[in-house]
């Protein structure tokens, strides 16, 4: 079975109560009760990883025991060069996602160390882009080109 990632980095364990009005209400435990269940109707099998700590994040991908990620880095998505080496060390597809759109927000925001080695980018459609992901990801092991 295909094994999954869904790799969450910083304050995004606050989702719920965090600035709701651009992150919406749903909690994370929320968000990945129905990524799980999403995930059980594709036949994929997801690993859940959350870290405020960027050292974390690296660790996590270095145990490399998944086929794919799914990855919202958060703020460490527009200033990791170690998240992204890791990314490019483990070679594995990824998806990014983003509940907001940076592109559309603060400048510093535009930058994005993620962007051109993920297999797609997924912004501004909140929690639903998770599952946007999970259908890419899921697709493309389908058609066993991954
Ligand atoms: C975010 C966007 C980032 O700029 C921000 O630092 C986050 C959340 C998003 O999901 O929209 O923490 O990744």
């Amino acid at each position: 079975m295909t094994r999954i990632l869904v790799l969450q980095g910083p304050n995004l364990d606050l989702l719920g109560t965090r600035q709701p009005a651009l992150y919406g209400t749903e909690t994370l435990d929320e968000i990945h009760a129905s990524l799980a269940q999403h995930a059980e109707r594709l036949g994929v099998e997801l690993d859940f990883f959350q870290s405020n700590h960027e050292g974390a994040l690296v660790d996590r991908l270095h145990r490399r025991d998944f086929d794919a990620v799914i990855v919202n880095a958060a703020a460490y998505t527009h200033t990791s060069v170690a998240l992204r080496d890791a990314f490019l060390a483990v070679a594995v597809p990824f998806v990014e996602v983003h509940l907001t759109d940076p592109w559309q927000r603060e400048p510093f925001r535009h930058v994005n160390f993620l962007h051109d080695i993920a297999i797609r980018t997924v912004v501004g459609q909140g929690s639903r882009g998770y599952h946007a992901a999970l259908e890419t990801l899921a697709a493309r092991f389908r058609e066993g080109d991954a």
